[in-house]
């Protein structure tokens, strides 16, 4: 069970163009709940918002929590409501942290590829993979230097030798190069925007990468065909319910309308904030979150639908 954890904003301050970092300490100065390197936090906002954004400090501390949030142009509320809302010395709540993007941690060699904001969970894996004397390098791409977090952090100390900053107004990224230079059994981690993701993955893959190799983390998901959407019964076991899921509606739209209380975030099947477990049927997976393993046991209600006439879910 996801406990839930009320939180002081001890400090806000900007750390690049567009770009707030918040450090969050608990309420009763207690220990917070340990988190692992590729984790996130689900946070509520105000206005009724909640987000789940990458922790970026070291896996290790235990005495904060660090995000950076980036303010988006086309923000839903949630990086708006960061930037302009919340303030040092605020009070929120948030859920334990959870990781849908974990280290390899035995991986001989990593390589992690940041753009953009795509740099939080990176900054924690680099500080992990650092802590464990682990051989890494990060190629971390961001329009300008002005808009460069951590820029600091990855120049001077321990991370600058093996970071690579790259700025589109100045030397540029060239993903088949940084791939090359790569060893057997390296790992490969990139998280930012969906064509710099769908840009390093296809490198990797035409260069005979194999997926379990390749790890990504996505803002948000790739459009869906939805044309071909078919109506089914959903079964709730635990409450006892049976719905119908006509062709237009989502899965979670039916059960908030039907009262289930379910945590839901990103709405696109990113965040796996409303993965839940499926007991009998055949679920259409849609989301950008669960491997392979997971998918044979649970399905984010969010996006994902059923491949037949009745799905039954643990609810
Ligand atoms: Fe984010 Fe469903 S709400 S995966």
């Amino acid at each position: 069970m996801n406990t839930q954890l009320k939180l002081r904003v001890a400090e806000k301050k900007a750390i690049a163009e567009g770009i707030v970092l918040l450090e969050l300490i608990s309420c009763d100065g207690a220990d917070l709940p340990a988190f692992t390197a590729g984790s996130h936090l689900q946070i509520e906002l105000p206005g009724g918002h909640s987000r789940a954004y990458s922790l970026c400090n070291d896996p290790a501390e235990r005495h904060r929590y660090q995000l950076a949030v980036n303010l988006d142009a086309a923000s839903r509320g949630g990086s708006r409501a960061v930037h302009e809302a919340i303030h040092a010395g605020d009070t929120v709540e948030a859920r334990e942290p959870n990781n849908l993007f974990a280290l390899e941690e035995s991986a001989p060699h990593s390589v992690l590829f940041a753009g953009g904001i795509g740099i939080t969970p990176m900054l924690s894996m680099v500080r992990r993979l650092q802590a464990l004397g682990s051989r890494w390098e990060l190629h971390y791409s961001t329009r300008s230097a002005s808009r460069c977090a951590f820029l600091d952090e990855l120049t001077t100390g321990e991370l600058a030798k093996q970071s690579r900053l790259y700025f589109d107004d100045g030397a540029r990224l060239d993903i088949r190069k940084a791939l090359a230079a790569t060893q057997e059994g390296t790992h490969l981690y990139v998280c930012g925007p969906a064509g710099f993701i769908d840009a390093v993955l296809g490198a990797a893959k035409n260069l005979g990468w194999s997926e379990e190799r390749l790890h990504s983390e996505r803002f948000s998901a790739h459009p869906v065909e939805a044309s071909g959407n078919q109506a089914f019964k959903l079964v709730l076991e635990r409450s006892g319910l049976t719905l119908d899921v006509p062709a237009d509606r989502s899965v979670m739209s039916v059960l908030l309308e039907a009262g289930i209380d379910l945590p839901f975030s990103c709405e696109q099947g990113v965040c796996g904030t409303c993965i839940t477990d499926v007991l009998e049927g055949r679920p259409d997976h849609r989301d950008q979150c669960l491997d392979e393993g997971m998918r044979q046991q649970c399905f984010t209600p969010c996006c994902s639908r059923s491949l037949d006439g009745l799905l039954r879910i643990d609810l």
